[in-house]
């Protein structure tokens, strides 16, 4: 029998040391425009600086951010290879997390020993820059293998499992780093249950992976069938029943902030394990990647792991309503009247329209429950919205500006960004009912908007913004800091928006 092999990697290692010491193996040094670089830098470079400066111009490099060329064993003892990459022109602030990805990117795969010196003409960047450049380079560094059990050739390089950063100050760095690798933690959590097969991430084994948030002092409660069905939960339940897995909602609780019993503001994520459109089905084509169609929900999970691993100085509620929704004998069916949580009833038209179902009841208990300052729900809700923003930014619909603004500039600051999307009276009653107090759907025409227009009606006035993240939160293309199916997309933006605007 061979050796089974170990597929599933471990996060990459981030580790650092000082800039003043002599770095060895796979060398990346950062260069300003003119081929310049820090003092710590261009000393250690000095012997192979004419060097340099040919294969520079041989590459036409000009310091672009991101760009680089390598040499490989240059004359310089325990130099392996040296990675030259341009910082910008330094009339745009460097973004790190990027810079961190673009880096590992152009590191190989074998490398054993690999030191990134950061420093820069202007002065070594500063710990918060090195925090940023680590996770960049982690977050490059993620791949789900868990289901792979053979490797493609036996040549296969080992995959990169360390890297160092050189730093001035090295305790610095690492008690921002300390701080950081939560939320690449975070990230990576909603990565890997987005891309779990809906065979194994049933809405139950959901609930026990958020459970694992109670190791870092989370409270997380599960309400099971029954107690959902003793709650009302009616919107939710009916789109569940057509499977034969139990439905769940899980609702976490971070309690952070000063007075434990402040305000707390609210997450809530729509949890479809598989979405096959139920009665109303789906075409064949592509339905596997409705396994996705949870994304919202792993965002949630990833972002109480982000909040509670740096110990955010806030109460935060996060809620998520996980379900499958099949066709079966037993499933629901377009005409059917359902009772919300609220006590409004609705009018099935669609069944394939579950997400907006499974939502109205978890906004509904959570507002009710918890009183919070502002709701934020994220969800894989229609595909319109690929339709109008494509895969570059999420739909943003809210009632209220202060929120919109937050999430807006938060979305600026870490290249998750969002574009805000009308909502009004208008779009509001092409979703009133014959039969019911509204219909579920309100047409092709703006269908993200007229679901937005439904979730609304579940709110109650609380200040709430819905993330429609269709387009971003799954099988969108690679990125510098990316290349995996589940984007992991929302946990840095919320994790922001927390820290920018509700701590302290
Ligand atoms: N989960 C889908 C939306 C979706 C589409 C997510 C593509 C990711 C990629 C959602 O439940 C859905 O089926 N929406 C319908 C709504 C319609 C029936 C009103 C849609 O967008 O077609
Ligand atoms: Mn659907
Ligand atoms: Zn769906």
């Amino acid at each position: 029998m061979p050796k089974p092999i170990e597929l599933t990697a471990a996060p990459l290692k981030i580790a650092f040391q000082k800039l003043s010491a002599e770095p060895s193996g796979v060398v990346v040094a950062l260069a300003g425009p003119d081929l310049a670089f820090g003092d710590a830098t261009a000393r250690f470079l000095a012997p192979i600086e004419p060097a340099i400066a040919r294969a520079a111009a041989a590459e036409r490099f000009k310091a672009k951010a991101g760009s680089g060329f390598e040499m490989l064993a240059p004359l310089i003892t325990d130099l392996d290879r040296l990675v030259v990459v341009g910082l910008g022109d330094g009339k745009e602030p460097v973004d790190w997390v990027k810079l961190g990805g673009q880096i590992r990117g152009r590191v190989p795969d074998a490398a054993e020993q690999v030191v990134v010196l950061l420093d820069a003409a202007s002065g070594a960047p500063d710990a918060e820059a090195a925090a940023d450049l680590a996770l960049g380079m982690r977050l490059r560094s993620y791949v789900f293998e868990t289901y792979k059990t053979k490797k493609k050739d036996d040549d296969t390089p080992s995959r990169l499992s360390k890297v160092t950063i050189a730093v001035a100050d090295e305790s610095a760095a690492k008690k921002a780093w300390k701080l950081k690798e939560g939320l690449a933690e975070g990230v990576e959590t909603a990565r890997t249950l987005v891309n779990e097969p809906p065979n194994v991430l049933t809405p139950k084994e959901f609930a026990k992976r958020a459970q694992e948030l109670e190791e870092l002092g989370v409270e997380v409660e599960v309400l099971d069938d029954k107690a959902l069905k003793k709650l009302g939960f009616g919107a939710l339940l009916a789109v569940g029943q057509g499977s034969e897995q139990e439905s769940r909602v899980v609702v976490m609780r971070w309690n952070g902030a000063k007075n434990k019993d402040a305000q707390p503001i609210a997450f809530v994520g729509k949890g479809v394990v598989f979405d096959t459109g139920g009665i109303s089905i789906k075409p064949g084509a592509g339905m596997e990647d409705m396994k996705g169609d949870m994304a919202g929900a792993a965002c949630v999970v990833g972002l109480m792991h982000a909040l509670a691993s740096r110990k955010a100085k806030a109460n935060v509620i996060g809620a998520i309503g996980c379900v499958e929704n099949m066709p079966d004998g037993k499933a629901y069916r377009p005409g059917d009247i359902l009772t919300s949580l609220s006590g409004q009833t609705i009018e099935v038209i669609n069944t394939d329209a579950e997400g907006r179902l499974v939502l109205a009841d978890v906004l509904w208990y959570v507002q009710d429950r918890f009183k919070p300052k502002f709701m934020v729900n994220l969800a894989t809700l229609t595909g319109a919205i690929l339709v109008a923003l494509g895969v570059d930014n999420a739909g943003l619909f809210s009632n209220d500006d202060e929120l919109s603004e937050n999430i807006f500039k938060a979305g600026k600051a870490t290249g998750e960004p969002v574009w805000r999307m009308p909502m009004g009276p208008e779009y509001d009653k092409l979703i009133d009912s014959k039969f019911a107090d509204m219909k579920q759907t309100g047409g092709r025409h703006g269908g993200s908007i007229t679901a937005a227009q439904f979730l609304k009606r579940h709110v109650n006035g609380t200040p709430w913004a819905h993330l429609d993240i269709a387009g971003t939160g799954m099988g969108s293309p690679s990125s510098d800091i990316n290349r995996s199916w589940g984007s992991g997309w929302g946990v840095r933006l919320l994790d922001r928006v927390v820290r920018d605007s509700y701590e302290g």
